[in-house]
This record gives structure tokens, C-alpha cells and sequence, in this order.
């Protein structure tokens, strides 16, 4: 069963085609992202109106080269994201999916982003180059760790389709916090691999910023950490909190930023894993995975091997940012198990789509 995915919830449009056999065993076939990245570069995060430009130019030549190696008559059905993204993005890939699923005549299957992140670990084949994939899938219960710039999440998978949210954010994501810090000392945008870059330079334990404590213990909040990181910066320019964050790049040295870059990328990634030890404590799941653009990151995942008695899955990081091939990977699973379909005539975005 073949089965084609479109995402288009924030600044990637992408599609990608993925097989699944009778042993649940997932295939790649086809891998195509064209991201804005470039045009929201100078204004230091996603602008929604580009963004929705932008997926308009791209939607039809990304779909026709990932069509392109399989052809339409083999597809098997069409999964897209409805939610949770930015409304003007998701309208362009459930509006082309439906109107392809009407055309085409092909099933399709509404797919949550954020469980979409999740079964890009299930990809364990493929028959592109340069793909240094993970080489089994993940194995039922199974503690999901998902942080990216949109979301933070703690999900105990029991099995397809049966999974508890444990905890989440209760205001920025993870890389989003990543994004602003990156801002704050001047590093360019996305934030993630800009801080995880000038951190090798910097002293992890230069100086201490807190970690929220939260009322129910697997939520998380960075809101108040950045906040920290910016009145630390402006006091390492002996400055107090009125002084402007934008001139703070420019007045702060290299080896401080790298500092801040160092510590606070430290805290980020420690909240999250302290978390996410604490759930295995709790739930003994047989497997845990990584999911998300900030599961690229190198300290996440040394952090994690270092603490966790069990090795975890990630996977490529092209497959760990936004991508079709996850879409297309839950796609699969929900065809393949029986899933109810999408009516092509009438599914809606849902932007503010939860777990
Ligand atoms: O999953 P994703 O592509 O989009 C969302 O669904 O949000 O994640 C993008 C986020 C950005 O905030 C970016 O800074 C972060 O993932 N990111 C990283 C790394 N690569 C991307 N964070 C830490 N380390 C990385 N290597
Ligand atoms: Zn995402």
C-alpha cells in the first residue's frame, strides 16, 4: 500500500511517498521539502502571510515530483495535515489534497501534525540515497517525546491509535524558546542549530537560570526562561531591563554569547529530558522515540543517552522537521489498520488542533 502525504502547516511545503507492507514494515519512496526559510530569515521567525504565499508557488511542483517515481495510478491514498499549524498554510495542502482526492479518486486520511512527528520514527527502508535512517520501529508501550518550534509534548503511545498525552506546554515550544534566544543574542534564524553551534564555544555552567515548576509535573514553560536569558544578557552589558533587547547583540561579546548559548541551551534540554526520565520511571515503556525539529539537536540526544537505561529511537534529521513523509507514514497506518477516511468534499483546517 502506497500512500502519498502532504504537509503544509507552517514554512515547509513538502510530500513524500511512503509504503507500507502486510508486515507494518514502512518504505520510502519519495522525499521532496521546499522551505521559505530564506524569507523569514531576516525577520527572525515564520511570518504567516509569507508563509502562505510561499506554499501556494510550491504546493503543485512539490506534489508533482514526489508523485513522480510511483505514478498516480499505484497511489493508494492521500494523508495531509489539518492541524494544529498556521490557518493560511494548512488551507493550501487540505484544500489541494481534497480536490486531488476528488479528482484522483483516492482515500483521504486527516492526520494530527504532531502524531505525525511521532511515526516518523516508523520509517526504517528506503530506496534514496543519504538517508542515515533508524533500523527498527518503535515497539508498543512506547514514551514519545515531541519538540519542535510549534509544539513540546509527552505522549504514552500504548498502541496505534490509543495513546495518552501526559503533559505539554503551557506557552512556548521548546524551539520556539530556541528561536527567541537565538534573537536575543543575535544568532540567525531557525534557533536550534544557530545556539547548538555557538554553545560548543561556551561554558555550560557559566552562570545558573531557573527551571519552571509546574503544577502537573510532565507540562513544561520556557516563557520563563527566555526571560531569564534576556535579563541575564542585559546585565552582562551592565545594563538593566528597560535597555532595548535589539541593541543587545551588537554590545554583547562573542565568548558571552557563546555562555549564553551554552547555559541556556543546557536548561532547555535538561527540562525536557527530566521530564521525560521521570515518565519511564513512572510508565516502564518498552521504547522511547524523539520527535520534532529539536530532536536534531545533538545535546538532546546525549543528554538522553546518557540518563535513560534504554536506547532511544530518533531518526534522520531530514525526517525529524516538518516533512510529508511522516504525514504519509500515519497515513499508511491508519489505511493499512482500517482507519475511517476523511470526506474530501468537507474537511476542514483545524489550526488549533491538540493531541
Ligand atoms: O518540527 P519543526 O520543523 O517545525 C514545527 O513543527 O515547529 O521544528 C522546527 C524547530 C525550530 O524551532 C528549530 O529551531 C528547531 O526545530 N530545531 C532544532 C534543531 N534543528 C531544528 N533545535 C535544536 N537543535 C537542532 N539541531
Ligand atoms: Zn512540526
Amino acid at each position: 500500500m502506497k500512500i502519498l502525504g502532504i504537509e503544509s502547516s507552517c514554512d515547509e511545503t513538502a510530500a513524500a511517498i511512503v509504503e507500507i507492507n502486510d508486515a507494518h514494515e514502512c518504505t520510502l519512496l519519495s522525499h521532496v521539502v521546499a522551505s521559505s526559510m530564506d524569507l523569514h530569515v531576516q525577520y527572525g521567525g515564520v511570518v504567516p502571510e509569507i508563509a502562505a504565499r510561499s506554499h501556494i508557488e510550491s504546493i503543485i511542483p512539490v506534489i508533482d515530483e514526489a508523485v513522480t517515481p510511483v505514478g498516480w495510478d499505484d497511489i493508494d491514498g492521500i494523508a495531509v495535515t489539518y492541524g494544529a499549524g498556521l490557518g493560511g498554510s494548512l488551507l493550501v495542502g487540505v484544500m489541494t489534497a481534497r480536490t486531488l482526492a476528488i479528482t484522483k479518486n483516492k482515500p483521504l486520511y486527516a492526520i494530527n501534525h504532531v502524531e505525525g512527528h511521532v511515526y516518523a520514527n516508523f520509517i526504517t527502508r528506503t530506496s534514496l540515497p543519504d538517508y542515515n535512517l533508524t533500523s527498527v520501529a518503535p515497539v508498543f508501550p512506547c514514551l514519545a517525546l515531541i519538540v519542535s518550534g510549534g509544539h513540546s509534548q509527552l505522549a504514552l503511545f500504548r498502541d496505534h491509535f490509543d495513546y495518552t498525552l501526559l503533559g505539554q506546554t503551557q506557552d512556548d515550544a521548546v524551539g520556539e524558546a530556541f528561536d527567541k534566544v537565538a534573537k536575543i543574542i543575535g544568532l540567525p534564524y531557525p534557533g536550534g542549530p544557530s545556539v547548538g553551534k555557538k554553545a560548543v564555544e561556551g561554558n555550560p555552567h557559566a552562570f545558573t537560570l531557573p527551571k519552571a515548576k509546574m503544577e502537573r509535573k510532565y507540562d513544561f514553560s520556557f516563557s520563563g526562561l527566555k526571560t531569564a536569558v534576556l535579563r541575564q544578557a542585559q546585565a552582562l552589558c551592565g545594563e538593566d531591563f528597560t535597555f532595548p533587547s535589539r541593541m543587545l547583540p551588537e554590545r554583547l561579546y562573542e565568548a558571552q554569547k557563546a555562555d549564553i548559548a551554552a547555559v541556556f541551551q543546557r536548561v532547555a534540554i535538561e527540562t525536557v529530558v527530566d521530564k521525560a526520565i521521570q515518565a519511564y520511571e513512572e510508565f516502564s515503556p518498552v521504547s522511547v522515540v524523539i520527535a520534532g525539529g529539536v530532536a536534531a539537536s545533538a545535546e538532546l540526544r546525549r543528554q538522553l543517552k546518557e540518563r535513560l537505561p534504554i536506547e532511544i529511537h530518533y531518526q534522520d534529521p531530514k525526517l525529524c522537521t516538518d516533512n510529508g513523509a511522516m504525514i504519509a507514514t500515519l497515513g499508511a497506518f491508519k489505511a493499512k489498520l482500517g482507519q475511517p477516511t476523511a470526506d474530501p468534499y468537507s474537511l476542514e483546517i483545524q489550526p488549533n488542533l491538540s493531541m
